[in-house]
């Protein structure tokens, strides 16, 4: 049951009245439900509830403490993919040995801080990484465990942009790479390989890539003879971002995971972000102007591509829907757009849409994850405010940058 949804003609988040929300506070601002993302999270494990998973919430999407502290006391872990984030998990309260280290690019200074904190995994992309961690753990008379990456090289169906597990995209390491490295591994002392890991892109929403997946682990294991503590599947787990979007049938993948982490005997992690959190957060925008321009109306909002950035960069689709709704249309074409110096700025085309004025709030839908975490100063403009509900209350779990920290360099 969405906890964002019109009652009557106003759209409510929870029990709260968005448009009193939005009279009240400056805007452009997240706006989450708590229960939203608690939902989610309990859905997503009890589909995988059989395996008992270890579920680690995908830093990156979504990484506001608060968020990261809830989800953290349901059990979850997280995936982090910088210090940045990993301390952030820690410091929401996450155990070092729920969270696990993914990353093309991990310099030593956050492979030592890995090291030193005591992560479950720091699950490693390439033969260098492996070879430093080693060099680090020694230093440090440690004995660290390892997750290898891997890049199946399987078409997720996805954007490009955000497909991962193709053999021209940078992650993750060849199966044929892995097989021939393995034998240096053995002989790297301070390392211990525990893990496999996968990740093969994000908004998937067939089960397909997935299944293929685990055929591919299940041959490499076997042949390599591989005893392993931890299988790590990644995220990726798509969301309905339009009514075309068909939702990804995870009842019948958690079959094929449970019969797989069986034969293996091992432990199953699971690193999703979006399909957690995607869709608990709408941003609530201001209409600044409207524009009558040759052949359609420009609706300008006080949100812009630095607040919200997935339109401009991987031209994602998000409804934008009023906060108050009316029968009345306007005619012809209307383009939502924001302010910033870049024709990228802008959020959606809509024919025949309701009766919308200069003042009037709408929000942009299913924003909860790579929103927020994705926002920049561009244009020197601030990081705007995220506000958590529950139930009839809401607070700031993330004020609006003040301006004048942007004024110093
Ligand atoms: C390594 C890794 N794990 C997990 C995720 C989370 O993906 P999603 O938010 O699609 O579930 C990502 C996102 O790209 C990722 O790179």
């Amino acid at each position: 049951m969405s906890n964002i949804k019109y009652v009557g003609k106003n759209l409510f988040i929870e029990k709260l009245s968005v448009a009193k929300i939005a009279k009240k506070n400056t805007t452009p601002f997240y706006l989450y439900s708590e229960n939203q993302i608690k939902e989610n999270y309990v859905k997503f494990f009890n589909t995988f509830k059989k395996i008992k998973p270890l579920v680690c919430f995908a830093a990156k999407s979504n990484s506001n403490l608060s968020i990261l502290k809830s989800l953290g006391k349901l059990g979850a872990g997280t995936d982090v993919v910088s210090i940045g984030e990993l301390l952030k998990a820690l410091k929401a309260g996450i155990k070092a040995n729920k969270i696990v280290f993914s990353g093309v690019g991990k310099t030593e200074e956050e492979l030592k801080i890995a090291i030193n904190k005591k992560i479950l995994l720091i699950n490693c992309e390439s033969e260098s990484e492996a070879k430093i961690i080693n060099k680090l753990a020694k230093k440090a008379n440690k004995s660290v465990s390892i997750g290898f990456r891997l890049n199946p090289d399987i078409d997720a169906k996805t954007h490009k942009k955000i497909s991962t597990g193709k053999a021209n995209n940078k992650f993750g390491i060849s199966i044929k790479n892995f097989s021939i490295f393995l034998n240096e591994i053995k002989k790297l002392k301070n390392i211990k390989l525990e893990a496999l890991s996968v990740h093969i892109g994000s908004q998937i929403l067939s089960d397909v890539p997935y299944n293929k997946v685990l055929t591919i682990l299940s041959k490499l294991i076997k042949n390599l003879d591989l005893n392993l503590k931890y299988i790590d599947l990644g995220g990726g787990f798509g969301i309905n971002y339009s009514k075309k979007d068909k939702p990804i049938n995870l009842k019948k993948y958690s079959n094929l995971v449970h019969s797989f982490s069986k034969k293996l005997n091992c432990k199953i992690i699971f690193e999703p972000g979006r399909s957690i959190v995607g869709n608990a957060g709408i941003l609530v925008s201001k209409i600044q102007y409207i524009k009558n321009a040759t052949n359609k109306k420009f609706i300008i909002l006080n949100a812009g591509m630095n607040d919200f950035m997935r339109p401009a960069l991987y031209d994602s689709h998000h409804e934008i829907i009023p906060i108050t709704k009316n029968k009345k249309k306007i005619k012809g074409i209307i383009e939502f757009v924001g302010p910033i110096c870049e024709s990228t700025c802008k959020f959606g085309t809509y024919k025949n849409y309701q009766k919308i004025s200069e003042n009037d709030f709408v929000a942009i839908a299913n924003v909860g994850a790579y929103g927020s975490s994705l926002s920049s100063n561009y244009n020197t403009r601030p990081l705007i405010a995220e506000i958590l509900v529950n139930k009839n209350k809401f607070k700031f779990i993330r004020n609006k940058q003040n301006l004048l920290k942007l004024l110093s360099t």
